[in-house]
């Protein structure tokens, strides 16, 4: 009888198994977990949630000089952009503020494998003075980076993770500038955050902005493109990123308002939303291609 079950069920085996389940255990309660702000739960520590660990990660830094002709690449087509009545909840995550959009929009253009749909749109940023874009262009990092989420095909995100190709996020970068004509979308938006401080706090939308209003003054015709990850666990390796170099200048308080709306957890836990940016990830002669009409 003994010796059936050793046959069958060996001791390591069973011991595997026990180790397997704390792993994935750990892992899965790590995920729940992961931080920006905290050394026990940072970016240093997300290598074993997900893919973080790949060799395809982001953000990157974009080396211009470096950077291929894209010669594969077209102009973006961005379809249902400018529908005010698209974004529906503004919500504070734990991590971003992420506004959520009714489906519908979406971009395809030469160089997308597929009709990328629209799902959402978060930001990146630093504190007080120092930026806290993701990416960086020659070394120079931005005040606050906008990322907009595609899954192709409509796939939910989940899916789409599973995908090499399955996400397209196009990033736009934010600049302070005093000088900067009023930019009513950007206003709207960044005073909304006040109402949002606490993590899984969410206000309806109700036309007060379209994503398009936030994007008019950008030339969409020059942009940057290469395969990355998502830049938060589990940093899936399916990410098709479009990088656009023409910076959106805005007033220095609607890039207060980021980093002084919002805390990570609760007012009462006091940790303030900032910084909310992975570090640098190495490209490792990744290619760079870079369109322009
Ligand atoms: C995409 O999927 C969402 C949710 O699954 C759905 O509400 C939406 O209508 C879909 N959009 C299109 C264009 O099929
Ligand atoms: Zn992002």
């Amino acid at each position: 009888m003994q010796v059936a079950m050793e046959s069958i069920n060996p001791p390591w085996k069973l011991g595997m198994q026990v180790l397997l389940l704390l792993l994935l255990g750990c892992s899965y309660i790590r995920c729940e977990e992961w931080c920006y702000d905290k050394p026990s739960c940072g970016p240093q520590t997300w290598y074993s949630l997900g893919q973080c660990n790949g060799a395809n990660q982001s953000p990157i830094n974009i080396e211009t000089r470096k950077a291929l002709p894209g010669n594969h690449l077209g102009p973006i087509d961005f379809i249902g952009y400018e529908d005010r009545m698209r974004p529906y909840s503004l919500v504070n995550n734990g991590h971003s503020a992420e506004v959520k959009m009714k489906g519908g929009a979406a971009i395809f253009g030469q160089g997308l494998p597929g009709i990328f749909y629209l799902q959402s749109f978060h930001f990146h940023w630093g504190q007080s003075n120092a930026p806290g874009s993701e990416h960086t262009i020659n070394g120079k990092r931005y005040d606050l980076e906008l990322h907009i989420v595609h899954t192709k095909n409509n796939m939910s995100t989940e899916e789409a993770s599973k995908d090499p190709d399955g996400i397209a996020v196009v990033a736009f970068f934010l600049k302070k500038n005093s000088n900067a004509p009023v930019m009513n979308s950007w206003k709207t938006l960044s005073d909304l955050l006040e109402l949002i401080p606490e993590k899984g706090d969410s206000v309806r939308l109700n036309g007060e902005f379209a994503l398009g209003g936030l994007l008019k003054t950008v030339d969409v015709n020059r942009y940057y493109r290469y395969h990355g990850s998502l830049t938060t666990p589990p940093c899936s390796e399916s990410v098709i990123w479009t990088i656009f170099p023409d910076l959106i200048e805005v007033s220095p308080k609607v890039v207060k308002k980021f980093s002084k709306s919002l805390c990570f957890t609760t007012k009462r836990e006091g940790r303030r939303m900032q910084n909310n940016y992975r570090p640098l990830q190495e490209s490792r002669n990744r290619k760079v291609y870079w369109f322009q009409e």
